[in-house]
Formats: structure tokens, C-alpha cells, sequence
């Protein structure tokens, strides 16, 4: 599937490696308004909306910069200042929403549960019964520091029985996971381009509950992240407040196109899926262990525990697996001696098949005892 071998393929949750036919739309200049540049914002728009069946309730905000921004545009804009926000955090990214509450003085409460396991519909009810000032409570979809795929739904339903406003940070997910704001009651995702949509990153994206944007007027810290004049101004004049990233529009609503060609959601979970089983596969006959069990771990990304032997080295192995034309990732604090491998953007199963070729060369090369050869037939891999 990776269509330019001259260019190493991104095996990382992030930046992922995207289509030429993607990467080809961005070779054009675009007005800031009017005719093709509205054209893809009003089909991005709908596109998302749709993916997560928020039709009628629910619009598409975008937003300049990565997933970051749009969270704390997110938090800043939707919780007002006599809000609290209860954050789950189990690894990295549950973190940052920490982070950000912290940084923006946004009143908040957060507990932290194991970061090898998705938290329980319980945990959040004691957390949430234990102080009534909670307004808001905000979550990570797939934890991407390890791979953990937290449960969503469970939780939507514990903060519609409590009237919690629910957000999800679905930043790694989006795309490749159903997410149904209206079944579930979400009032707001927040969307990445560039996991798996498969998009150039650049621009973010919010779907939100459109009754809950137009309450939130005056709340936002900052002029930039404020999601609701974001709107206001988009449906007024059809254009950004500021600069657009015409470029990246441009290839974002293509990889949209791409997307949908390719049979929607299921059919990239799919894939994705078929990658992630052969990696992981391939990983164990070698020899590495998986950080998660497999029914926890989200099939875009898989981590891996360092070798226990003195000829290993994660640098080596970075670019070992550079000079054959891969890249991964080290692992983060949330889980130390780990590295990650991912498999989404235009990867397939055998891509993932080279690269475990390429890494059996490397594990060779570095000399590492512990591990056999790898099967790398396509037809002989598990599916
Ligand atoms: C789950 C999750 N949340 C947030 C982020 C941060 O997104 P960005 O780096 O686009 O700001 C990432 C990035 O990998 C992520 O995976």
C-alpha cells in the first residue's frame, strides 16, 4: 500500500505517512473564501458530523494546529468558570488535559487508574459522587502512550444518568472507531487529520453539540482557541476568523474522499486491524513482548517491552529500521523501556510484513539471543 519507497514510511501514531493523492492536493493555491475552499470546509464539515451520526444536533468546528490546540480550544471555551472539569487520566494524553485545566486555570479534579487497563463505569461514579461541583467530565479514547483502548461508552452512560456534560479526546482514534455523539450522548470529540484520517497535520477539529457551543459565549481564555466565535464567524461568512490553512483544507477534505472510498470506518478498522494482528504476531515469534494484553490494546498501535539483553540498544533499532526505510517510536513516560510501533496512515499487512523482515535483520545485526526468526509470508501470518 505505501506507494513511494524512496520516502520512509511512518510506522508512528502520528504523524502517519499519507497518500500522494492527498499529499498532491496541497500543490494548490486556494482563495481564503468562496468556491473550491468552501466547497471542501462545507463537505469536511458534514463528513465528520455524519461519521459520528451527530446529524441535526451536532456541527464540525476546525481549528488551526494539532489536536492539542482544539482540546484546550475545547475546554476553554465549553467549561464555564463556575464549571469543574473531572479528568480521567492512565497515561500521556490524559495527562495533558492536566495539563492544559492547570495552565488555564480551568477548575478541575482528576484521578488517575492503572495504565495497562481501560478505567470502570464504578471508578467514575465514585469519583463523580464524591464532589457535586463537577460540571464536565473529559476522557482519552485510545491512551496513545500505550495503546489502552478506554471504554467510552461505559462512561457516557454513567454521565447521562448523572447530567455530566461528556467530552472525548479522540484525537489517535477518530476514524477508525464508531463514535455515536447522539446514542451515547457525547457533547463534544475532539478529531485529529492526521492519525486515522490519514490527513496532513496542521488543522484540528471539534464535533460538538451545537446547543452547548451557542451557551458558552464569553468563556473562552483566549481569542484563537474560542471555539464558539471559531463558529459564529465560520456560519456568518463561511470563512475562518483568521488565515486559513487553505493547503491543508484542501487535502484534508481529499483525504475525507479517500476514506469514504475506501468503505468508511469499518473497513479502515479493518485494515488497520489486520496490520496491527500481524505486527503483533510477528513481534511475539521474535521474541518481544506486548505491554498490553490483546484485549485491551487498540489495533492502530502496539507497545513493546525492551529486550532484557545487553546488546540491545533502542537508538540501534531506531535506526536500524530507519536505513530500511521505517520509522518507530520510542515509548513515553507512561510506560518506560517500552518502544512503540503503529500501523496506521497508508500502511497495510504488508508493509507490516517488510518490516518485520526489516527487523529481523536488525535484531540480527545487534546481535540479540533471546529471539528466533520471524515468519514473514504474508499467507502464513495469522489474520
Ligand atoms: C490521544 C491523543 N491525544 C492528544 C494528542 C496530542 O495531539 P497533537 O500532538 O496533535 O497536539 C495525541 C497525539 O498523539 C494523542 O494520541
Amino acid at each position: 500500500m505505501s506507494e513511494d519507497r524512496a520516502e520512509p514510511l511512518m510506522l508512528t501514531p502520528g504523524p502517519v505517512s499519507i497518500s500522494r493523492r492527498v499529499k498532491e492536493k496541497m500543490l494548490q493555491d486556494l482563495a481564503s473564501g468562496g468556491g473550491q475552499m468552501t466547497e471542501n470546509l462545507n463537505f469536511s464539515r458534514q463528513y465528520l458530523v455524519e461519521l459520528c451520526n451527530g446529524q441535526g444536533g451536532w456541527t464540525a468546528v476546525p481549528m488551526q494546529g494539532s489536536g492539542t490546540f482544539a482540546t484546550e480550544g475545547l475546554l476553554g471555551t465549553l467549561v464555564p468558570h463556575d464549571g469543574k472539569v473531572l479528568i480521567h487520566t492512565n497515561g500521556v494524553y490524559g495527562d495533558r488535559l492536566v495539563d492544559i485545566c492547570r495552565s488555564i486555570n480551568l477548575p478541575f479534579k482528576s484521578f488517575r487508574t492503572a495504565p495497562y487497563a481501560p478505567p470502570t463505569a464504578a471508578e467514575f461514579e465514585a469519583e463523580i459522587a464524591a464532589d457535586p461541583a463537577i460540571t464536565h467530565v473529559i476522557m482519552v479514547h485510545c491512551e496513545t502512550s500505550t495503546g489502552v483502548l478506554n471504554r467510552i461508552d461505559e462512561i457516557a452512560a454513567v454521565c447521562r444518568k448523572h447530567a455530566k456534560s461528556f467530552m472525548v479526546d479522540a484525537i489517535a482514534s477518530f476514524g477508525a472507531f464508531e463514535i455515536d455523539v447522539k446514542k451515547h450522548s457525547i457533547d463534544a470529540v475532539i478529531i485529529s487529520p492526521n492519525k486515522c484520517l490519514q490527513g496532513p497535520p496542521g488543522l484540528s477539529w471539534v464535533v460538538v453539540r451545537k446547543s452547548t457551543l451557542e451557551e458558552s459565549k464569553g468563556n473562552c481564555h483566549s481569542i484563537t482557541l474560542d471555539l464558539y466565535d471559531q463558529l459564529q464567524y465560520l456560519d456568518r461568512t463561511g470563512a475562518f476568523r483568521f488565515t486559513p490553512p487553505t493547503h491543508v483544507l484542501s487535502a484534508f477534505a481529499e483525504a475525507l474522499r479517500e476514506h469514504q472510498e475506501e468503505g468508511g470506518l469499518e473497513a479502515r478498522q479493518e485494515r488497520y486491524r489486520r496490520s496491527w494482528r500481524r505486527m503483533v504476531d510477528g513481534m511475539r515469534q521474535m521474541g518481544f513482548q506486548t505491554l498490553l494484553p490483546d484485549d485491551v490494546a487498540s489495533p492502530i498501535v502496539a507497545t513493546f517491552h525492551d529486550p532484557h539483553d545487553p546488546n540491545y540498544s533502542f537508538q540501534k533499532l531506531y535506526d536500524g529500521m530507519k536505513a530500511r526505510g521505517f520509522i518507530i517510536f520510542p515509548g513515553r513516560l507512561a510506560a518506560a523501556n517500552t518502544f512503540r510501533i503503529a500501523c496506521i496512515g497508508v500502511v497495510d499487512e504488508h508493509d507490516i510484513g517488510r518490516a518485520m523482515e526489516a527487523l529481523n535483520e536488525v535484531v540480527a545485526e545487534m546481535g540479540l539471543q533471546t529471539f528466533g526468526r520471524v515468519d514473514i509470508e504474508p499467507e502464513k501470518s495469522a489474520a
